[in-house]
């Protein structure tokens, strides 16, 4: 049986992969350090580690005890706004622990990494639905720390032969998910629809997301693993503009509640329009995200509270 590692496995898009990755016969391994994950999130199936994987020695021993033939990196730092007020942070887990465990995959001889790289890295490019061939401009060092990984990937590619499939999430959303990170604005009006309390929206709701359901994402991951995927950066994503508008009318219709929306300034820094074509995914693995947003967040909002 083939080993697999999923490190941040016991969190939110973690908890839609393992399910997967168990279905296609990998013996899967998950560490975590339940900062914001959760035990409960991780199937029985699963080996489970508590660690956290900035920790050298304590990765290496892990490493040595078992034959990891591909690595799932999830664990991560993954607020923008803890990005810019914690840099230091942000870089010792989001760069220097992942170059870390490239290190161990590369000295126990794993084939291929998968990295959970993010939108973020093309900062505000208007030229939507954006490719992978699109220039890069984080504007946080959130994006800059998960561009920074992409390219170490690629030399640890070159110099060692590491392949690796650097995933670029859109704003992914889904049950599970928790308020903090990328994309929480679903679970955020979730919680807040289930209160009945008003909406807050930052600026007209006519900017735009493109949201991707977490099974969708856990699939891309699973698809992205097999050796016909060639190294490389793909977007995982619909490609589809939703506005919050339009989002909170679909999430009104599915609870129905009548919410009050109230418009606040908009953000400083908050990007417009968001949406990034999948297609180069697509056409190499076959992939496509299936769940219609509707359905998506009917089960969001059926699975929480
Ligand atoms: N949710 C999104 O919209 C989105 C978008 C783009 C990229 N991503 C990326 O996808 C990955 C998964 O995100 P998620 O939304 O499931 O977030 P999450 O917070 O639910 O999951 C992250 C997991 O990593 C674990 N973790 C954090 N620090 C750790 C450490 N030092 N050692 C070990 N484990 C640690 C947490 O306990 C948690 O279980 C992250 O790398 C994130 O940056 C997410």
């Amino acid at each position: 049986m083939k080993q697999i590692l999923v490190t941040g496995g016991a969190g939110f898009i973690g908890s839609h992969l393992t399910p997967q990755l168990l279905a296609a016969g990998w013996k899967v391994t998950v560490l975590d350090d339940l900062s914001s994950g959760n035990r409960a999130y991780v199937p029985m199936e699963a080996d489970f580690i508590e660690q956290d994987v900035r920790d050298p020695g304590a990765l290496a021993q892990v490493f040595a005890s078992n034959d990891f033939e591909a690595v799932v990196h999830f664990a991560a730092q993954t607020m923008v706004p803890v990005s810019l007020a914690k840099p230091v942070y942000d870089c010792e887990l989001n760069v220097v622990a992942t170059v870390e465990l490239l290190e161990q995959c590369r000295v126990h001889g794993v084939r291929k990494v998968v990295f959970a790289s993010s939108a973020a890295v093309y900062g505000d490019n208007q030229n939507l639905p954006l490719r992978e061939t699109e220039q890069t401009a984080p504007m946080s060092f959130y994006g800059l720390s998960k561009h920074t990984v992409e390219r170490y990937l690629e030399l640890y590619r070159q110099l060692h032969g590491l392949e690796y499939a650097a995933l670029r999430f859109a704003n992914v959303y889904g049950e599970r998910q928790g308020d903090g990170g990328e994309g929480g604005v679903v679970s955020i009006f979730t919680r807040l629809l289930r209160q009945g309390c008003s909406l807050q929206l930052f600026g007209d709701g006519k900017q735009t997301r493109d949201f991707v359901y977490a099974g969708d994402v856990a699939a891309a991951v699973a698809a992205s693993l097999a050796s016909q995927v060639p190294s490389g950066t793909y977007n995982v994503s619909t490609g589809k503009q939703t506005s919050l508008l339009e989002l909170i009318e679909t999430m009104s219709r599915i609870s129905g509640a009548k919410p009050q929306v109230v418009l606040d300034q908009p953000r400083a820094g908050d990007i417009l329009h968001s949406a990034l074509d999948s297609s180069r995914l697509q056409q190499y693995s076959g992939w496509r995200p299936q769940m219609p947003l509707e359905e998506g967040l009917r089960r969001t909002y059926g699975a929480v509270g």
